[in-house]
């Protein structure tokens, strides 16, 4: 589903990747390992089509994709959740999922609805669809985070860093959501330097930076 071939950037004279290669099926959970500073969100950001990349090739449902304009006319394909969710402040939980179905997909708004009610019995927050992301958790805007992610139907879902400001039963929570969506054939990487976690949830683990 998702193929990273010699992937290659620097900034300036910081040679951030060197040289990554990887590969991501449908139904497997993948998991990128690596300390800080060694160039996993950065990884995100080029297959996310939010960074260029100086050389190889990002490979998505047998899409090429040699930079980041092409990568940006399939994002539809990769779903992300980021370190700090980046949910809309002004927008409740409901409008946070049903915007992108809306705006991108010209879904109705009666149609994104009742998939995001669909969404949120998923991520277990079917109580908070009219809350604010400042009434919530963050165990709880995280699970928002993805359900608005999945609301745009993605083949992959990358995550950053999805543990590093949870406790332990939100984790629980998040591991069982990512489970679901591999069992659904969603191809999910993951980045994290949480070697419990990583191994807890891996199909597989790349090591990125030695
Ligand atoms: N936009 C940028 N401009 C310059 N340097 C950057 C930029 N983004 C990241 N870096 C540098 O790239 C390296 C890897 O960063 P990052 O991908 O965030 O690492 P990680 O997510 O593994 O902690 C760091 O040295 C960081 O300072
Ligand atoms: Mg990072």
């Amino acid at each position: 589903m998702l193929q990273v071939k010699n992937l290659n950037k620097s900034f300036g004279d910081n040679k951030v990747l060197d040289n990554i290669s990887f590969e991501v099926n449908s139904g497997e959970v993948c998991v990128l390992l690596g300390k800080s500073g060694v160039g996993k969100t950065t990884i995100l950001r080029c297959i996310n089509g939010l960074e260029d990349f100086d050389e190889g090739e990002i490979i998505v449902d047998n899409c090429v994709m040699k930079d980041k304009s092409h990568i940006s006319k399939n994002r539809d394909k990769i779903g992300m959740v980021f370190q700090n969710f980046n949910l809309f402040p002004h927008m409740s939980v409901l409008e946070n999922i049903i915007s992108a179905p809306i705006n991108v997909l010209k879904k109705s708004k009666e149609e994104a609805t009742k998939e995001a009610k669909e969404i949120l019995k998923m991520v277990d927050l079917e109580d908070k669809i009219n809350a604010y992301p400042y009434e919530l958790s963050g165990g709880q805007c995280q699970r928002v985070a993805i359900a608005r992610a999945c609301a745009l139907t993605p083949k992959i879902l990358c995550f950053d860093e999805p543990t590093s400001a949870l406790d332990v039963d939100s984790i629980e929570k998040v591991s069982k959501i990512i489970r679901d969506l591999k069992s659904k054939g969603m191809a999910i990487l993951i980045i994290t330097h949480d070697i419990g976690f990583a191994n807890n949830i891996k199909d597989k683990i790349i090591k990125i930076g030695g």
